[in-house]
């Protein structure tokens, strides 16, 4: 970063099924938590960027800039980000790149989705917008089924078992009991994954985040100071598709965006004491590790088998248990990670939030400066 930012506000809805609230429900909800959370009032606001991924498919709704922006009083500029599963995460990046830029002193960040209004296929054929519809989506894939592939693949390369695979999952639930926003409560003990239906093997129900409604928001400014400031934010990105990789078990734009982070705030990964990474099937959390240099290739697993591991690893219960309300995703995991750095009192805490397989990356450093 080239100038202190530091994180002000932060809010969300809890995330689940939310039949009875709107797109724009959810929106001000998670809106006005943030703005009450922070030193500001909402005149103080420059700037919106909303993320969002299906608006229009789920909900008849574009323009969802124009939405938030009618949510406050003075009706500031606001902009909308997409990029499918880490639209949450490249809004955030667009804010502080404004922020950075001089065009505004204080950005609310607001990402929302509304998922189960729609039949579980018309969403599985939404979420494959994430996808490229000329190589992926004329082959029937779905995003369980392009995740079991690379499941396949990394159980093939490396020996994982499904029984090991399980723990993933169990883990998650386990995390999310006490996340009072979490979608699913319910401890899940690791036999148990393996009994859900199967979905597209070797993933079953259970190693799939759910579909899900909610909304996160955070604020950021460079005029307001808070112990949380951000340390770094970088994006990378790969092929749309995975039929133009060279390898499934590694998805090559999180090292990338790692290795940017790490050096923009000046640290190793040594000092990152939180870390959420983008677990939307259980077998992305284990690849997720090594490509984030937690593990070595093939022992990602190995942080599941350990009983506490370093870094903490989806303490709010991650999309698993938290549940995946896609264009919300990125910002919830930095509504998170900034409790969790306040509670532990630690300095660093990493977001890695990515969209379709991998296609496009996000991380972000937080640094608790009271730490
Ligand atoms: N994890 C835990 N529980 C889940 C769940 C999940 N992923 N998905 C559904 N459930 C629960 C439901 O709450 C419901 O419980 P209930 O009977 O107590 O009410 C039950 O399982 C059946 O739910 P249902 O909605 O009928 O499941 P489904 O078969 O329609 O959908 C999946 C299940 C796995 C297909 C769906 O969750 C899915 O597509 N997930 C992946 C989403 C995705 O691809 N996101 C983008 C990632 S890149």
């Amino acid at each position: 970063m080239n100038q202190d930012i530091f994180l002000i506000g932060k809010g969300q809805t809890p995330f689940g099924e939310h039949w009875d609230k709107s797109l724009k429900n959810l929106m001000d909800e998670a809106v006005t938590a943030a703005i009450d959370d922070a030193p500001i009032n909402a005149l103080d606001i420059d700037f919106i960027v909303v993320s969002n991924m299906l608006g229009e498919r789920t909900n008849d709704q574009a323009h969802l800039g124009a939405m938030a922006s009618s949510l406050l009083p003075h009706r500031p500029p606001a902009i909308r980000t997409e990029a499918a599963c880490a639209s949450g995460s490249v809004a955030v990046h667009t804010a502080l790149s404004l922020l950075e830029s001089g065009r505004a002193e204080t950005i609310l960040v607001v990402g929302v989705e509304k998922m189960t209004d729609v039949s579980t296929d018309e969403i599985s054929s939404a979420l494959m917008g994430a996808a490229d519809s000329e190589k992926d989506i004329p082959s029937g894939l779905t995003f369980p089924g392009i995740f079991g592939l690379i499941a396949n693949r990394y159980m093939h390369e490396y020996g994982l078992t499904k029984e090991q695979l399980n723990l993933v999952s169990a883990r998650h639930h386990a995390n999310g009991v006490s996340n009072p926003n979490a979608q699913f409560r319910s401890a899940i003990p690791a036999e148990k994954i393996s009994e859900s239906p199967n979905v597209a093997d070797p993933l079953c129900l259970l190693d799939c985040s759910p579909v899900s409604d909610g909304a996160a928001a955070i604020i950021l400014s460079n005029n307001h100071e808070s112990p949380i400031r951000i340390a770094a934010s970088q994006l990378s990105t790969d092929t749309l598709s995975i039929t133009d990789r060279p390898s499934l078990t590694s998805f090559p734009a999180t090292k990338d965006a790692l290795d940017r982070a790490l050096e923009e705030a000046e640290i190793t990964r040594d000092d990152i004491a939180h870390l959420e990474t983008h677990d939307c099937f259980s077998i992305a959390a284990v690849i997720n590790l090594e490509d984030l240099g937690f593990a070595n290739p093939g022992a990602g697993i190995q942080l599941y088998e350990a009983d506490n591991p370093t870094p903490t690893i989806n303490a709010s219960g991650g999309l698993k248990a938290c549940g995946h309300p896609v264009g919300a995703t990125g910002v919830k995991q930095i509504v998170d990670l900034t409790k969790q750095l306040t509670t532990s009192n630690k300095r660093y805490a990493l977001a890695h939030n990515f969209g379709g397989a991998c296609a496009t990356c996000a991380i972000h450093i937080l640094e608790n400066t009271d730490a």
